[in-house]
């Protein structure tokens, strides 16, 4: 990576601003997953250990109301990561003014402290959005407490906010470093060599339910990828364009001249469902077959058929690169998850290749089948890797400085 990173830092007795992701699911107070607070330790411990004062900003949730501020504080996720870090971590219940600068202030060598949401700052004030809106004052104001910036927040690198982009455009107009934390590093280091240096056969899996969603990622992977295996909702879409009754499935009309010109481009390379497990009702119960290529008017697919299974498996084999985004059915119904579970499977089975997995619901899949250990890497970002894998530049890596 030829951006400054954070072992490029001496942090020693220097107030570190570090940018992390940590928009985690909580509900009540209770955080459902903490994936993204133990994907930022290494960064953290590496302050801490080398005698910094680690000053974290993070956003949580969208705040568009005072209501919503109740629901989304970080004060549960500093809790955490205390228990996490086995030390005391800081709580500041606000990001700006005289008790956080004074807090800032005790910090000792080793210390850690969590401010309060920076998106907080969308509401109640003159300028609107002052966080997602990147204000440059708020950029000005977050980057005057501290003596170097480390964003390692790769979920938020697809947005440009004034706690990414502003205090390192500040930083960086002061001298101060501006470097990427372990945690950016890692995720580059797999996506990147993925897209821009595959060891092949690359194989690329994407599902979910919509294919505007994925068609920058489509395009860009086509000449790279040696299959793509298409499952999900947005194999409908696909379907339809090659002239197939795909009943009430989901669809989307707009998009099947997009469809029909990518398989003209892709010719074989890319991989449809064979069969579909179809039903009548979207409900978890309902009475389900497989369809081989005979979808009903009042039939909707759910999953992808044992053929199509086999048939992904089988394109697997061998595959020395696989990066997977987006379940192949409704996975969350267990009538309709097979073929997602059995893709997962699958992907921990191969022998010895890179295996990257992003997206939400592919994450949780790999969660359910215990297997995370057995993939190289899952990506802590979910619209930060899409941007990745389309190949376009992100504004909080880009803001990074240059070795
Ligand atoms: C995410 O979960 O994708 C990131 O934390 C970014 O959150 P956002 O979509 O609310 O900007």
């Amino acid at each position: 990576m030829a951006k400054l990173t954070i072992s490029d830092l001496d942090v020693k007795g220097k107030k570190v601003l570090v940018r992390v992701d940590f928009n985690v699911p909580i509900q009540n107070g209770v955080i459902n997953d903490d994936n993204r607070i133990v994907a930022a330790l290494p960064t953290i411990k590496y302050i801490i250990e080398h005698g910094g004062k680690a000053i974290l900003l993070s956003h949580l949730g969208r705040i568009k109301s005072e209501e919503d501020k109740k629901e989304l504080s970080l004060r549960p996720v500093a809790e955490r990561l205390s228990e996490l870090l086995k030390q005391d971590v800081a709580f500041v219940p606000v990001n700006e003014g005289q008790e956080l600068e004074d807090a800032i202030a005790k910090m000792q060598a080793g210390d850690v402290l969590v401010m309060e949401n920076t998106r907080f700052q969308d509401i109640d004030n003159d300028f609107g959005k002052r966080e997602s809106g990147n204000d440059p004052k708020l950029g000005e104001y977050w980057a005057s407490l501290g003596d170097m910036f480390v964003n390692d927040a790769f979920g938020t690198a697809h947005r440009s906010h004034a706690s990414n982009v502003g205090i390192a455009t500040a930083m960086e107009a002061e001298g101060k470093p501006v470097a990427a934390g372990f945690l950016i590093e890692k995720e580059i280091k797999f996506l990147g060599n993925a897209v821009d240096n595959p060891e092949h056969p690359f194989i690329t899996i994407l599902g979910g339910a919509k294919v505007s969603d994925k068609i920058g990622v489509i395009t860009n992977l086509i000449p790279k990828s040696d299959h793509i295996l298409i499952g999900g909702g947005m194999a409908y879409t696909f379907m339809a364009a090659m002239g197939q009754n795909i009943g009430t499935s989901l669809f989307e009309a707009d998009k099947v001249d997009l469809a029909k010109k990518l398989l003209d481009e892709a010719g074989d390379k890319l991989v449809l469902p064979v069969d579909t497990v179809v039903t009548k009702k979207f409900d978890k119960d309902a009475p389900a077959r497989v369809a081989s290529g005979d979808i009903q008017d009042d039939e909707m697919g759910m999953d992808i058929g044992p053929k199509t299974i086999e048939l992904f498996k089988n394109t697997l084999k061998g595959a020395k690169t696989v990066v997977w985004n987006g379940p192949m059915g409704v996975f969350e119904m267990p009538r309709f998850a097979k073929g997602t579970l059995e893709i997962g499977r699958s992907l921990a089975a191969l022998p010895d290749a890179i295996t990257i997995v992003g997206g939400g619901d592919s994450t949780s899949a790999v969660k359910q089948l215990g297997i995370a250990p057995k993939l190289s890497h899952i990506s802590t970002g979910g619209g930060a890797s899409l941007r990745y894998l389309e190949g376009k530049p992100l504004p909080g890596i880009e803001c990074i400085s240059d070795k």
